[in-house]
């Protein structure tokens, strides 16, 4: 079969992967390549077992593979075959140097431009579709420009507003997308060419167009607001924990306000994720960059408080367990950084863990997608800690339960047999508010939710 285009995506991860899946899916006319310079990633990525869970991944990845949808490590052929381009490999913080910290480390992304412009043999469309920092795409420019023939390259961005566990579903019906371009007659064809294939299925009203400096500061803006919204309700755990508020009568009253709105008001015990911390570190950088050092404080403030609150969920497990963790038994409920994922990326289950194991805690964690990702993070933490996939087995002889990520299964288990077989008195830190509490109580635990009045037995 012949294709319309060739569309070519470098980086097969959590980004890259489901979007591309995506494409494919609506747009059969499309020849899609994903290319990775990891080989066991994309061996995965052609097999049964896809390297990230994702709900309704599978079956579009199996509807379109080897059809107009490729896993191939083949990166030199695939730049030489595209149109168009899609740059989706990771921007991670910088770890060394000036920036170290906060910076976004671009290595990646400059090694990956060059290649895109010693294996071109033909113009091309790039579109940055990982975060990058406010004015990559003129960097990116630049060394696309080095080109000795006359080949040409329009750079376009067009972030990822996707969220982890419900990628598929964030893709299928998105808020909007958006492409910044740049305002040249090339520039505007790349940009129409990118609208052609997003109308597929996404409605016109919901495509949208800027500036390319304006798309890529949106992505960063869109990612510190939502950052800010949940530390701000965070905050807000500590003050009703003080004063006898209910965060969640707190949540509910503001939610109706038509201008706040009810979303994103979930008290946790913090954000994780890859993308958070990494942008507004990245974001606070750039705003010492420009010398706006009180716009630099404001947003890193949303971090303090992420920490914060992190590190006062393990000392409220401290004081309710009569100041010593040492030699107990603490069954930790998910390790994900959010539910319906394996991805344990800046989890605050991370921090979490190494704290309790600080204070000589024994850990069990048990998580139905995550135990892997989990073994790794704690691979280096001298400590005893022990992975069970199923939560009765995994708590049984436990002294408390941390509810760290808001599966659903956990809602509807047997607290009754669970309370059972722990040591007494029984605990349990419910990090995320799922649970019924009062009934909680009754069973018999002492009950302790983010922000409301603790249950306790004594
Ligand atoms: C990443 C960034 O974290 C995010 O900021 C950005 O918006 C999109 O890219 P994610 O897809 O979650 O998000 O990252 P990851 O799962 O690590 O995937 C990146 C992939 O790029 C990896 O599979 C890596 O092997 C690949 N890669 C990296 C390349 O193919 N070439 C490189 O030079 C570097
Ligand atoms: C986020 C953005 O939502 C997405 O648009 C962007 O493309 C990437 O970053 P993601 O990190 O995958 O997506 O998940 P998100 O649903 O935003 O959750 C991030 C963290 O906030 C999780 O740890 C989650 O548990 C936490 N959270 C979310 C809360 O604590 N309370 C809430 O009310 C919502």
């Amino acid at each position: 079969m012949t294709f319309k285009k060739n569309i070519l995506c470098i980086g097969a991860g959590y980004v890259g992967g489901p979007t591309m899946a995506m494409i494919a899916h609506k747009c059969p006319d499309y020849k899609v390549t994903v290319v990775d310079i990891n080989p066991t990633r994309i061996a995965e990525w052609n097999s049964d077992d896809l390297p990230i869970y994702e709900p309704g991944l599978d079956t579009i990845v199996t509807s379109t593979r080897g059809k107009n949808l490729f896993f191939s490590t083949e990166i030199e052929r695939g730049i030489k075959e595209a149109e168009i381009i899609f740059v989706s490999v990771n921007t991670p913080v910088k770890t060394f140097g000036a920036g170290a910290g906060m910076a976004a480390d671009l290595q990646y992304w400059e090694r990956t431009a060059r290649q895109i412009l010693e294996c071109s043999e033909s113009s091309k469309i790039i579109v940055e579709k990982s975060t990058f920092p406010v004015r990559t795409a003129f960097a990116m420019e630049r060394i696309l420009s080095l080109t000795k023939n006359d080949i040409h390259f329009d750079v376009i961005s067009n972030p990822e507003f996707l969220a982890e566990g419900t990628a598929i579903k964030d893709l299928e019906n998105p808020d909007r997308v958006l492409i910044g371009s740049r305002e040249t007659p090339s520039g505007l064809q790349a940009r129409d060419e990118l609208i052609e294939i997003y109308a597929n299925w996404v409605p016109k009203d919901r495509i949208i167009t800027s500036n390319i400096w304006s798309s890529e500061l949106s992505k960063l803006v869109a990612n510190a607001f939502l950052a800010q919204r949940i530390s701000s309700i965070n905050s807000f755990t500590a003050f009703c924990e003080k004063s006898e508020a209910d965060i969640t009568e707190v949540a509910r009253a503001i939610g109706m306000d038509s201008r706040l709105g009810n979303k994103f008001l979930n008290p946790s015990i913090g954000w994780g994720g890859s993308c958070f911390k990494k942008d507004i570190l990245n974001l606070v950088y750039l705003c010492r960059h420009y010398g706006l050092d009180e716009v630099a404080t404001y947003w890193e403030a949303v971090v303090n408080i992420n920490e914060y609150q992190k590190e006062r969920f393990v000392l409220t497990m401290l004081s309710a367990m009569f100041n010593t963790l040492a030699g107990k038994k603490i069954c930790l409920f998910g390790f994900a950084f959010k539910a319906n994922t394996g991805d344990t990326r800046e989890s605050p289950a991370i921090f979490i863990a190494k704290k309790l194991i600080d204070e000589k805690a024994e850990l069990v964690i048990t998580d139905p997608e995550a135990l892997n990702n989990a073994k790794i993070d704690l691979n280096d933490i001298n400590g005893t800690i022990s992975y069970i996939e199923d939560p009765y087995e995994a708590s049984d002889g436990c002294d408390a339960i941390a509810v760290l990520t808001e599966w659903e299964m956990y809602k509807g288990l047997d607290f009754k047999k669970i309370f059972q077989s722990m040591i007494k008195p029984a605990f349990i830190f419910d990090g995320r508010n799922i649970l019924k509490h009062k009934q909680l109580f009754d069973i018999g635990f002492n009950v302790f939710p983010i922000g409301k009045p603790s249950l306790t037995h004594f």
